[in-house]
């Protein structure tokens, strides 16, 4: 186990009704003119968001709306946030939806109190320091955004994706989350968000540091409920027990416990966003076909962890570890596609996907040498998108 300082100050309020206390904890922050950020309707078609800004009303809090947030969020609503906040004197946000809503009010939030291009965070020019403070009602548990620092913004000049990952700076300080508001998910979203939480764990599960078993058993305890918990929700929408199961769990694989003491890989979701960023796919439907990809890379060379993963969390007998990695491969595949997940490119809707331009994206943004598990250069990238044809 390596050294590490955990720190993750969101207040996570949790359970039916928890976006009617929006106003009492932006209160308590001490915000008093907020914007209020959302996506394409969903949160207005569902009541939610009348709620939250009715809530905000009692509280004396006044809003400003800034809604149509895309999902992989680009650049041009990032700016003409900032400007509005500028422009009203807004103190805070308040992010109503998912990844894609709560990562553009964090790119608002520290794009406002700085004086050049926010972008300069994402392309490694600046290091952001002060930020708005940035609160969330969550609607769909995938992206684990709430508790994170991180946010991942599309730059449309050249279709850049590119994750931004802070510490404290851009974590949200509070995170409401309500099961219910979930229930209108559609099966494919729950699906990917699905994905992308077993990625977020996954991401961190192979690591190049050896010796955290505590840190492993939490990883795998989270894995092996969200596979417990997937077939019911997919069955029942309106379960609120699988629903709240799968909710803490998106949320708890990426709100860093998962990664204490131990180095972090990261590679497929970089592999993931070139994806996304080019095709415009959900980016847990994108990260059911990079992982099986390529985790069948690495067991070429290292398979006992994958090994390890399947007799911990997907009942794999096994003694061999190159047999029993390649029979977790194929239980995570069988698991996706249990979920109507994409596992090729073709199912996720990439007819011919210009692997040339992923690999040379992915490597200009990443450095020549991805991931720390297994470090992959671009011969290995695109050996891996290959794996997903
Ligand atoms: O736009 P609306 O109408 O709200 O519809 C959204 C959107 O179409 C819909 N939706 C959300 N809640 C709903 C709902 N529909 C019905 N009922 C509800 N309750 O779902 C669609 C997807 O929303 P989005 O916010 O894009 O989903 P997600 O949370 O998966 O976020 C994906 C984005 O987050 C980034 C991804 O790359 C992607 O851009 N990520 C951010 C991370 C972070 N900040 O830490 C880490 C992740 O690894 C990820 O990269
Ligand atoms: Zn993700």
């Amino acid at each position: 186990m390596i050294p590490f300082t955990y720190h993750t100050p969101t207040r996570y309020v949790f359970g039916p009704q928890a976006e009617c206390r929006a106003g009492a904890e932006l209160s308590a922050l001490g915000l008093k003119n907020v914007l209020v950020v959302s996506g394409h309707g969903s949160a207005r078609r569902s009541g939610v968001l009348g709620r939250v800004t009715d809530s905000l009303t009692e509280a004396g809090i006044t809003w400003t709306e800034l809604s149509g947030i895309d999902p992989n969020p680009t650049d041009p609503k990032v700016r003409e946030g900032i400007r509005i906040c500028r422009e009203k004197n807004i103190d805070g946000l308040l992010a109503v939806g998912g990844g894609s809503v709560i990562d553009t009010a964090k790119a608002i939030a520290a794009g406002v109190p700085y004086q050049g291009d926010f972008w300069d965070f994402w392309a490694g020019k600046a290091v952001v320091g002060e930020a708005l403070p940035v609160a969330v009602v969550l609607t769909i548990p995938a992206a684990g955004s709430e508790g994170s620092g991180n946010s991942v913004i599309t730059l449309t000049d050249g279709m850049r994706k590119i994750s931004l990952r802070t510490d404290v700076a851009l974590r949200p300080k509070v995170a409401m989350l309500n099961p219910e508001l979930t229930y209108t998910l559609p099966p494919e979203q729950t699906a990917a968000g699905i994905a992308d939480m077993m990625a977020h764990i996954l991401e961190r599960y192979f690591s190049p540091t050896d010796d955290v078993e505590v840190t492993d058993r939490v990883s795998e305890g989270v894995l092996q409920a969200i596979i417990a918990e997937a077939p019911e929700v997919m069955a029942d929408p309106c379960s609120y027990q699988a629903r709240a199961n799968i909710m803490w769990c998106g949320t708890l694989a990426h709100n860093g416990v998962c990664g204490t003491g131990r180095l972090e890989d990261w590679s497929s979701h970089a592999i993931e966003h070139e994806i996304s960023a080019l095709y415009n796919v959900a980016h847990g439907a994108g990260l059911a076909v990079v992982f099986p990809a390529y985790l069948t890379y690495v067991s070429r060379t290292k398979p006992a962890k994958i090994a390890q993963l399947g007799r911990r969390v997907f009942g794999v007998e096994e003694a061999d570890d190159a047999k029993a990695a390649a029979i977790t491969i194929e239980r995570l595949k069988a698991f996706f596609a249990s979920l109507g997940l994409p596992l090729t490119m073709a199912q996720l809707g990439v007819e011919n996907p210009d692997i040339p331009l992923m690999v040379k994206h992915l490597h200009e943004n990443k450095g020549t040498l991805l991931g720390n598990y297994l470090p992959l250069d671009s011969e290995a990238t695109t050996e891996i998108y290959r794996l997903m044809l």
